[in-house]
């Protein structure tokens, strides 16, 4: 069984210091950097594009992990794959054809992501789960940082984990909202391979690299 990664979201540092905020994640021992874009239309919050990604790209060797609330995100693959993005995951409920959508991820030579809103079943993207890179179950509504892992999210990640076995999909199944030392080892132990995680380390009171530490910490308990 590969180790669970960790992917530290951005969303919640403190972007006066977003240099200092990657390379404390990193020295904690983030195997990914989660980058949360959004536009204000699907979801409430407007929050950074491909400027944002391209100074995280300077700062870091890790993988960025490009999560895409966006309408029509098809309009800015290209733009992030030149930012640097190393994965790319649109949402389900904003692709009217998903396989062109990722097959145009791909193109980029990017890795291809889907996620699901917690009311979007995970079958939805059943005709395309033996290709994907990654799939991402969220966790709470997309829009913000800090809020309650929704409960019954966690069945949700067993039956994802089923379905990518069924099909024999070989993607990294990523949980993002609300994970916290608390709840990580129940997170993995549904068949998640990446958790995100924004206000439990950005939050921590000893800092980033501290709170990345205490999911580790949790997970090896
Ligand atoms: C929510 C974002 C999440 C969020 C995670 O729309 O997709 O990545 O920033 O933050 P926490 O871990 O604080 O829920
Ligand atoms: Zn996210």
């Amino acid at each position: 069984m590969k180790p669970v990664k960790l992917a530290p979201s951005i969303l919640s540092c403190d972007f006066s210091r977003l240099g200092e905020e990657i390379r404390a994640a990193e020295a904690g021992g983030a195997d990914w950097i989660h980058v949360d874009v959004m536009d204000g239309h699907f979801v409430p919050n407007i929050t950074i594009g491909p400027v944002i990604t391209e100074g995280a790209r300077r700062v870091t060797g890790l993988p960025l992990d490009v999560h895409l609330m966006i309408e029509a995100p098809e309009r800015y693959l290209e733009a992030f794959a030149k930012a640097g993005a190393d994965s790319l995951t649109v949402h389900q409920e904003t692709c009217p054809d998903l396989a062109a959508t990722l097959a145009q991820i791909r193109s980029l030579g990017v890795r291809a992501g889907v996620a699901v809103n917690p009311d979007t079943p995970v079958e939805s993207i059943r005709a395309v789960a033996a290709d994907l890179d990654l799939l991402v179950i969220m966790s709470v509504q997309p829009g913000f940082g800090g809020q309650k892992y929704i409960d019954g999210s966690t069945d949700k990640i067993r039956r994802a984990r089923a379905l990518l076995d069924e099909v024999g999909g070989r993607a990294e199944l990523e949980v993002d909202g609300g994970v916290d030392a608390s709840n990580a080892a129940a997170v993995a132990a549904a068949g998640a391979t990446v958790l995100v995680a924004g206000s439990a380390v950005y939050a921590h009171p000893e800092g980033a690299a501290e709170g990345v530490r205490a999911i580790r910490k949790a997970l090896q308990a």
